[in-house]
């Protein structure tokens, strides 16, 4: 037997039991006549001391030879420590050893394995398993495990049954590019990895099955951000014979079911349901399809009020659009001269921003005050909701990009002033998403959430004539500004399907080359049908408090898609390729 408890069990109570534990050697501190080793696992530190007077001589001799990381089993008495440390659980008691085996030896990691360690990113992806011995990537990688159990548990608890896709598939359109996989028995053909199940939980609708999950993973070949990963898992679902309210019931039951099983809270915002909000208004008020509602600063549109007097800039622009910063007054100029230059950097993109500050005496001073006068600004923080003590921050431009870029300079400042607080919780519902999406490099629509999404009903007609406008039955959930998870109700007749496919520019070939297994499904009684897929890997991530997905990911991809632990991707040899029908030239 390795060991009899592990290093974070033993308590007061245990004193004087003879006990067997095995772990890794956090540190040790040689005062001569004694030594003492932190013996790690997963589950803890336990203090082990060797004492001249009560250990042997050899056993001394070899535990002042220990190194950092060496991997030990000792044999030893639980006592009481003289100086008790408050702030371990077993901070109360110590291992006087009697004997010491060293399991196996460590080279001296390249970084420390402690919570804060002095090792950089790329260095602690190389070594990721070292990394995994710290604790908050090992209490990040315990705390996923605990969410994806619980979502199991609910969603089978609700009747949905598990299914596994296939990972080798055909293309599917979901926005990105595919990772595929060329096919040693099929000369020139690749499978592709898939961007999601979508078709498949399609076809397990029109199979029976009623109720389906799967947590899967999904590969998207796009670029990567902090939210973003090319391998990364989905809480895929859907259900048959259900309209998109039934849908958005049922995962607010899985959402709020998490939040209190995980965080032990109901959100604040929420009362009995999640609150809802159309994209239209969502992309008013916050300039996002996935704002944060847990702090106000909701746009004021000001063309009406700051319009036709003698400010160019702001009458040339198609929207003229402000929030109000709270307690922003108190900015030095050089704080709001920084917020400019932030505006201005390459990937905002702003000309510049006028500011208005609201004094505590009820005046308003302005980056403008040539233009405007005091009731100009009275009406411009009517409209944004500015108090005294605010500043007011106005961008102009063409509609969209202004909005984006106040969306950006809110996140920013809510950000700096510390209005997103990680334990605060407010899923929000965006519905009625447009059903497509004009893309300028191709200059044609496309499928905003992907082709199988459903026209809202009686908007089938508006497609031949006003594209833009038609809304779909799609919606997102929003948890605090991240877009976790996103779904439609979908189209399950082949005409109506088809139709949609001609309208993204397919000929009825490609449809039928791409789809028609899709479609042939249809005409053999498909019920209706519709899901929704989560980010698991975002939902844990913001469960846990934070963004960065890379961090709940036991072996993710670094920021240009490589793993550096296992150095992929990599070339391979001209035996395999010829293998696989590939004649390779690379391109320098
Ligand atoms: P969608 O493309 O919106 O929908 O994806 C669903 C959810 O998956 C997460 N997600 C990602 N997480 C990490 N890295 C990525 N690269 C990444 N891409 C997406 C997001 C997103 O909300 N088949 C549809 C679902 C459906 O219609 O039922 C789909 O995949 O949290």
């Amino acid at each position: 037997m390795y060991r009899t408890h592990n290093n974070g069990q033993l308590r007061a109570v245990d004193i004087n039991k003879e006990v067997t534990l095995a772990g890794w050697v956090q540190k040790t501190r040689d005062k001569g006549f004694m030594v003492w080793v932190d013996l790690r696992d997963r589950y803890g530190i336990t203090q082990l001391i060797f004492d001249e007077e009560r250990t042997s001589k050899e056993v001394i001799e070899k535990a002042t030879k220990l190194g950092r990381e060496f991997v030990i089993q000792v044999k030893g008495t639980v006592i009481e420590r003289v100086s008790k440390n408050p702030n371990m659980p077993t901070g109360d008691i110590e291992i006087l050893v009697s004997e010491l085996n060293i399991l196996n030896e460590s080279l001296t990691p390249p970084f420390t394995i402690e919570d804060e360690t002095d090792g950089g990113e790329d260095l602690r992806m190389k070594y990721r398993y070292l990394d995994i011995r710290r604790k908050p990537v090992r209490e990040n990688l315990i705390f996923r495990s605990k969410v994806a159990m619980a979502v199991r548990n609910y969603l089978s608890k609700e009747g949905f049954i598990e299914v596994e896709t296939p990972y080798l598939i055909k293309s599917t359109p979901e926005g990105a590019r595919d990772f595929v996989v060329p096919s040693r028995m099929n000369a020139g053909q690749f499978y592709a990895l898939p961007q999601s199940p979508q078709t498949f939980k399609q076809l397990l609708m029109v199979g029976g099955l009623d109720k389906y999950f799967q947590i899967v993973k999904c590969f998207r070949d796009e670029d990567l951000r902090a939210d973003r990963q090319p391998e990364f898992t989905q809480i895929d679902c859907e259900m048959a014979f259900v309209e998109q309210e039934d849908i958005l019931n049922a995962f607010e039951g899985l959402t709020k079911h998490l939040l209190k099983e995980i965080n032990g809270i109901v959100p604040s915002n929420s009362g009995s349901k999640f609150p809802r909000m159309t994209y239209d208004e969502a992309m008013e008020k916050y300039g996002n399809d996935k704002p944060d509602i847990r702090f106000g600063m909701e746009f004021g549109e000001l063309n009406a009020v700051a319009q036709n007097k003698d400010f160019g800039i702001f009458n040339q622009a198609e929207l003229v659009v402000g929030i109000a910063v709270p307690g922003g007054n108190a900015f030095t100029r050089k704080e709001i001269d920084n917020l400019i230059d932030w505006l201005k950097r390459p990937q905002i993109d702003a000309l510049g921003m006028v500011y208005v500050r609201c004094n505590e005496d009820g005046t308003y001073k302005s980056s403008v005050d040539k233009f405007y006068d005091q009731e100009d600004f009275a009406k411009w923080a009517e409209i944004t909701g500015a108090k005294t003590g605010d500043l007011i921050c106005v961008l102009s431009g063409a509609k969209n990009k202004a909005r984006t870029q106040l969306s950006a300079l809110r996140m920013h400042l809510a950000e700096q002033l510390g209005l997103r607080k990680n334990d605060e919780f407010a899923p929000l519902w965006v519905i009625d998403f447009p059903l497509l999406e004009w893309d300028e490099e191709t200059n044609r629509y496309h499928a905003m959430h992907h082709p199988f999404t459903s026209p809202k009903p009686g908007q089938l007609e508006l497609l031949a004539t006003n594209p833009g406008e038609v809304k779909a039955n799609a919606y997102d959930l929003v948890l605090n500004g991240n877009e976790i998870g996103g779904g439609s109700i979908r189209i399950h007749d082949k005409k109506t399907q088809a139709l949609m496919f001609d309208y993204l520019g397919f000929t009825p070939e490609e449809a039928k080359a791409q789809f028609g297994f899709l479609m042939d499904a249809f005409q053999y009684g498909a019920p209706p049908h519709g899901g929704i897929a989560f980010g698991l890997d975002r939902l844990v991530a913001i469960l846990g408090g934070q963004e960065t997905i890379r961090d709940f990911i036991a072996f993710p991809k670094n920021n240009s898609g490589r793993d550096v632990m296992i150095d992929a991707p990599a070339p391979i040899d001209m035996k395999q390729l010829d293998e696989l029908h590939l004649k390779v030239e690379i391109k320098k």
